[in-house]
């Protein structure tokens, strides 16, 4: 057995839920998930209920992460119609502003175009300003920003109109950044399986395949492979919902992701379309740099790239005891996660308590 260590991963784009969406996870389950899966740090967004918007939400999820988070993390501010003020006045206290210009899960979504030029134009520049855009919101969201003079990082890219964009802008010398998932770089919509598959290979309902942005062709999801320079970051973009959920008559959006992301690109390093520097620069490198992250004294992860495991939701941490890769050999094993010095995952055991997590940007904490 050869264990390679790396350092340890950041992951931007995470929800945590908690408060009056524990059932589907919470700051306990949701950062055992992160450091099974190779995590020291944690970006979370703010659809949460209720949305991160003000003062008053902040603070209590500023508590609710104090008291149960086992690894560090960051709390994005939600950008609405209305908090343009507020939310920049409380941007010290956050990792980022997150403005959802589509569709997706809760009630976060901007209409309005002078909304989006007003937040531009407030949030801090020296801080990070991320978006939920898709097609062409991608254009306006890099537009606003190049005329605001502030960078901006697009979320979860999947489309292939929409990286060769993304790489153009950044040919031209735009401040534009961007991250993609390993669902959208190993899925499509017309991927038999491992979606909506369960163990034994029968369909278990379109509710499992539903998340934001939708999963894409085959074209769009090669581009991106061909793209893999323009992309920043690794994100997971792990959402949790319940498996009762998913399968109800109105399924929520999102897949869980923490616990297999780092297994699936090893898988690609296996296949010779990755080297390992190439996921610690996006999963770690630049992850640190684009979000202003601090040192994590004494972080690392220990993988063994040759270990073989099976996918199987009752042993992940994830409340939502679902995977998208139920009953999949994936190849590559978290065996250790280190965070200050102590060893906070072995094997898949946490052993970082509860309430051992620090807040990134607690410079002024509202509590
Ligand atoms: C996310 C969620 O469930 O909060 N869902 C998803 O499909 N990705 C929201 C989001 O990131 O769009
Ligand atoms: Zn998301």
């Amino acid at each position: 057995m050869t264990l390679i260590k790396l350092p340890s991963l950041l992951d931007p784009h995470v929800h945590i839920r908690d408060l009056a969406q524990s059932h589907k996870e919470d700051w306990d389950s949701g950062t055992a998930a992160a450091l099974a899966g190779g995590y020291t740090c944690l970006l979370a967004m703010p659809n949460t209920t209720p949305p991160v918007t003000d003062t008053a939400a902040l603070t209590q999820y500023q508590q609710a992460a104090r008291s149960r988070a086992r690894c560090d993390y960051g709390l994005y501010l939600g950008a609405s119609d209305t908090n343009i003020e507020t939310a920049a006045s409380l941007a010290p206290q956050s990792c980022g502003l997150k403005m959802y210009l589509d569709q997706t899960f809760g009630p976060l979504r901007m209409e309005d175009l002078g909304s989006l030029m007003a937040h531009m134009q407030h949030w801090p520049a020296d801080k990070p300003l991320c978006v939920h855009a898709e097609g062409r919101t991608v254009a306006a969201a890099i537009l606003v920003a190049q005329l605001t003079g502030r960078a901006v990082h697009i979320c979860h890219v999947s489309r292939k109109d929409e990286i060769e964009l993304i790489h153009a802008a950044k040919d031209r010398g735009l401040d534009v950044t961007c991250e993609v998932t390993p669902h959208h770089l190993f899925l499509t919509a017309a991927s038999p399986s491992p979606v909506g598959a369960s163990s034994t290979g029968e369909g278990r309902g379109g509710g499992y395949r539903e998340v934001r942005p939708r999963l894409a062709t085959e074209s769009d999801r090669l581009a991106l492979w061909q793209h893999m320079a323009a992309i920043d970051c690794f994100a997971t973009d792990h959402a949790p919902h319940t498996q009762s959920e998913k399968e109800s008559g109105n399924p929520p959006p999102g897949f869980p992701g923490l616990e297999t992301a780092l297994a699936l690109l090893l898988g690609a390093v296996h296949d010779g379309r990755l080297t390992l520097d190439d996921i610690t620069l996006r999963m770690h490198t630049n992850v640190k740099r684009i979000f202003n992250l601090p040192d994590q004294p004494d972080a690392h992860v220990e993988i063994d790239p040759d270990l073989e495991w099976t996918v199987r939701a009752e042993e992940l941490h994830t409340r939502c005891q679902w995977s998208p890769w139920e009953g999949q050999t994936l190849k590559g094993r978290v065996v250790r996660t280190v965070l200050r010095g102590q060893v906070a995952c072995e094997y898949g055991k946490v052993l970082a308590q509860p309430g051992t997590g620090r807040d990134i940007s607690n410079q002024q904490s509202t509590i």
